[in-house]
């Protein structure tokens, strides 16, 4: 008899092998085959295992395992980036007739998202400065029930009251969500501090090497938590396996980077406010920072790895300095391994009035580091030639 014809498109058989992978299995399948009816009933039940991929997958869960292990957080989200993740939140846990509270210098999208968008579907916002808790309180209205606060604000690197504004949340009954993203839980752990949800965006120094757009979400709530995950998984915010897997990569050495970043960070902040051409350097540990008493008490002795600084030049001295420092990427983001510059007043102010940045500190000068892991040498050689280019 001849044999039976196998077809290309079935599956195989995973080769058996009684050692296993030392790296994390990448599974890209955006479907899972069940057994019969009777068993994917009881998965959809339960919600074990995996069905669609939009609804989880293998790589998201042991990626959400391990930020959950630093944040001290249980069944923690990932979403496609870390927008998403503030979308999913508000999604899940707001509806028409609340109002939402948010610091007044969060990341430029989650302002927006805020101001613009929360308006069309009934919910009110307003924001407030989150270093002074008296205006945090008289932004509070009868129906606040959220308030959205960063702990270290972009670009200007000031250290919100996180100790008020826990009591002011937990007084008035409104749910606390920290974007973690610019202190990670190496710095500050929010749930130890009493928030209510935690947010990140993991593109940046969780996963650190700028090659996958992420986000996370923890809820200390278990309804909250499932509220968030169905927004997530109905509004197809979710994300792909191969980012998961390779943000899960980049998390093997995040508390190695992280250190020796702020460790540079440290020592560029001091070394280029003391460069000509330099006018100021905004890092939370130096004791010329407006809050420096309450970074040090916050951020374990420790000031992170983004820094601030403004040339006494303006756009033309900016133009010089990314020109001079050309090793160094011009480029709009943060947390990657190699140290980048940012001038937000033409990328994430660019929408501002220079009056509205001139309020906020931010002239043609104003450039936000994030710094890397680089030799500290070099950097502080790197950027001190630069600054000093732009005034000789
Ligand atoms: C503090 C903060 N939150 C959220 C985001 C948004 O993250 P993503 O770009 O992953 O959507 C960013 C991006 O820069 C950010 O800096």
């Amino acid at each position: 008899m001849s044999e039976i014809p196998k077809s290309l498109v079935r599956r195989t058989e995973w080769p058996t092998s009684v050692s296993r992978p030392v790296v994390t299995p990448l599974q890209p399948s955006v479907v899972y085959a069940s057994p019969d009816p009777d068993a994917l009933d009881a998965q959809y039940a339960d919600a074990s295992g995996f069905t669609y991929a939009r609804e989880g997958h293998p790589n998201a869960a042991v990626l959400a395992q391990k930020i959950d292990m630093l944040e001290g957080a249980t069944g923690g989200i990932i979403t496609g980036s870390g927008m998403s993740a503030i979308g999913a939140v508000f999604l899940g846990c707001l509806k028409a007739g609340d109002h939402v509270l948010g610091g007044d210098q969060l990341y430029g999208r989650t302002l927006r998202l805020m101001t613009q968008d929360l308006p069309k579907f009934g919910i009110e916002t307003s924001l407030a400065d989150p270093t002074d808790v008296v205006a945090m309180r008289a932004a509070v209205r009868p129906n606040t029930k959220m308030i959205v606060v960063e702990v270290v604000s972009n670009p200007t690197i000031r250290v919100a009251d996180m100790p008020a504004i826990v009591a002011l949340a937990h007084e008035i009954g409104a749910l606390l969500v920290v974007d973690n993203t610019f202190t990670t839980p190496r710095s500050y752990r929010p749930f130890d501090h009493g928030a209510d949800i935690i947010v990140h965006s993991v593109t940046k120094l969780l996963a650190g090497h700028s090659d996958a757009t992420l986000g996370y979400i923890a809820a200390r709530d278990p309804d909250l938590r499932t509220a968030i995950n169905d927004a997530n998984v109905t509004w197809g915010l979710t994300p792909s396996p191969f980012d998961c897997w390779l943000a899960e990569r980049g998390l093997h050495s995040f508390e190695l980077r992280f250190d020796r970043a702020q460790d540079n960070a440290a020592k560029l902040a001091n070394a280029l406010a003391q460069t000509k051409g330099v006018k100021r350097v905004i890092y939370p540990t130096r004791p010329d920072h407006p809050d420096h008493n309450r970074a040090v008490s916050l951020l374990n002795g420790r000031g992170g790895n983004m820094f601030s600084l403004e040339l006494t030049g303006g756009r033309e001295a900016a133009n010089a300095f990314t020109r001079a420092a050309s090793e160094i990427a011009f480029a709009p983001t943060l947390g990657d391994v190699g140290t980048t510059l940012s001038h937000p007043a033409s990328s994430s102010h660019r929408g501002l009035t220079p009056e509205a940045r001139g309020a906020l500190g931010i002239s043609e000068g104003f450039f936000r580091v994030s710094v890397g892991i680089e030799d500290a040498d070099l950097l502080i050689a790197e950027m001190t030639a630069a600054a000093q280019a732009t005034v000789s």
